[in-house]
């Protein structure tokens, strides 16, 4: 399963990328407010920075507005996954700019139809939005699973990239299903090298260690 950091925290993603750990990035018009930064020059930033796929999402909400400020973001570098939203509209525009070359995400996916609707409009990603589910009692990972089974189904080339991830369990959970990608914040990436176990282990090691006098260098 490939990982992609959602942020648009540089010292972040050049943290985890210098680790291996970055394969993409993405982010939203919120994201970017958190930032206080320009769209195009943080983007920029990201670009330069990371090989993989750079999700940079449209703010219009009629598809010849998403198709200008899509062209507009595509321009941005070669590796922009333009982002538009699961709209009949950002339907349309995602498989105009598909047409074109681009790489296109489209979000705010909540259901296995607009999935599939997703799919015959050509797009690179799909972002079904786990968090986001679960916090109205809804199961974000079932929705996974149904969109894995049905991409199966048909050969669907767009590849599923679970996002609205808030915990490290999303993160197994989504790569047991089969998620092509997972998206996720920075400190839920690095949570998952945690365990109590290992804490506990290593506290051993390190006390049996020193009475020892084991040195190495
Ligand atoms: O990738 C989408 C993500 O940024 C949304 O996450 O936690 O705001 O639901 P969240």
């Amino acid at each position: 399963m490939k990982f992609f950091v959602d942020t648009a925290d540089i010292d972040a993603i050049r943290e985890l990328n210098d680790l291996g750990m970055v394969d993409g990035v993405t982010t939203n018009p919120s994201i970017i407010a958190k930032s206080g930064r320009d769209i195009l020059e943080v983007t920029k930033e990201i670009c330069d920075l990371v090989s993989g796929p750079v999700s940079a999402e449209v703010v219009a909400l009629d598809a010849e507005g998403m198709i200008a400020e899509g062209r507009k973001l595509a321009k941005i570098a070669d590796n922009i996954a333009v982002k538009v939203p699961l709209t009949w509209a950002g339907l349309n525009a995602c498989n105009v700019l598909t047409n074109e070359g681009n790489m296109v995400n489209v979000t705010l996916c909540f259901s296995a139809n607009q999935a599939l609707l997703a799919a015959k409009a050509g797009a690179t990603f799909i972002s079904p939005f786990i968090g986001r589910l679960d916090d109205i009692n809804l199961d974000g990972l079932e929705l996974i699973s149904d969109i894995r089974d049905i991409y199966d189904n048909y050969g669907y080339e767009t590849q599923i990239l679970a996002a609205s991830i808030r915990s490290a369990n999303h993160m197994s959970d989504c790569a047991k299903i089969g998620a092509d990608v997972a998206t996720a914040p920075p400190a839920v990436i690095k949570k998952m090298a945690d365990h109590v176990l290992t804490d506990k282990g290593l506290a051993a090691f390190v006390e049996d260690a020193k009475k020892a006098n084991i040195t190495i260098l």
